[in-house]
């Protein structure tokens, strides 16, 4: 394909981060419900999984569930729990031919049984695999993730186990869901929408941003790969000058 041949192989993000939105508008625009697009969304999945892989992406993140989509008509919570507990088990021969390890970020305590039994069972199988991380944030919300850092993070102190001099950057990352994934890169989000909707808040302190208006349901290799050219045009500078970055210093 044209597009990945643009692609710089030497500079690709190593952590991939999704907000995978428009599922509803997807659907509603062909006149159907919004559990439509979701289950449409999946073909997105597959094919941005495929496409990170071939360009040597490590980490691929995707929100799947926030801690506010609870707040949805139960209706359309119930169908997404439905939907993970079959689209894991649909995927997972998938991801095992494609060397795709699974982990997840997030309450996940707080799904329905089934599909907490089901996501540990992919959890497992795929612990293994080591093509390619697809981390799912599930029950997902950054704020909570940092509530939940700082209770464990308490604990450690009044046990006497850290002192309060030895809290760091580095030690606030080891406690958080995603401890064992590098800082954000790239953080692509469809249908539009700008925002973060508190999603990996610490994490994509210094990522770059993409927005497209592309629903999620149509995403496919080339908007992946669109992103990237992108994300390869622009400077990181990480708070130095531009002066610096060009020549190494
Ligand atoms: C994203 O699509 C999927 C989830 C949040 C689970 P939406 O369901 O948010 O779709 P829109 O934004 O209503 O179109
Ligand atoms: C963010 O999308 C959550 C997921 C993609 C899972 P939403 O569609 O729920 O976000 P807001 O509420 O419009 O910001
Ligand atoms: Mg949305």
């Amino acid at each position: 394909m044209d597009k990945e041949l643009r692609i710089d192989k030497n500079n690709v993000p190593n952590h991939v981060a999704i907000i995978m939105d428009g599922n509803g508008r997807w659907a509603k625009g062909r006149g159907m419900s919004r559990i439509f697009g979701h289950r449409n969304g999946l073909t997105a999945i597959r094919e941005t999984l495929q496409a990170a892989s071939d360009i040597g992406t490590k980490a691929v993140t995707i929100y799947a569930f926030s801690t506010e989509n609870w707040n949805r008509p139960k209706l359309e919570v119930n169908a997404l729990m439905n939907l993970i507990v079959s689209a894991l088990n649909s995927e997972l021969e998938g991801f095992m031919r494609n060397n795709v390890r699974v982990e997840s970020i997030g309450n996940i305590e707080s799904l329905p049984k089934k599909a907490l039994k089901t996501l540990k069972n992919v959890i497992k199988e795929t612990q293994s695999n080591d093509s390619i991380t697809l981390t799912l944030a599930l029950s997902y919300g950054a704020r909570e993730e940092i509530v939940n850092a700082v209770k464990n993070i308490s604990k450690k102190v009044v046990n006497n186990e850290l002192h309060i001099e030895e809290i760091s950057e580095k030690i606030i990352n080891s406690h958080l869901y995603t401890f064992n994934l590098p800082d954000v890169d790239l953080m692509i989000r469809t249908s539009g929408e700008q925002r973060i909707s508190n999603f990996l808040l610490w994490q994509m302190a210094y990522a770059e941003l993409y927005f497209t208006d592309v629903l999620w349901p149509d995403f496919r290799k080339e908007h992946f790969f669109d992103a990237i050219i992108e994300y390869q045009n622009r400077e990181r500078r990480f708070g130095k000058t531009s002066e610096q970055i060009t020549t190494k210093k």
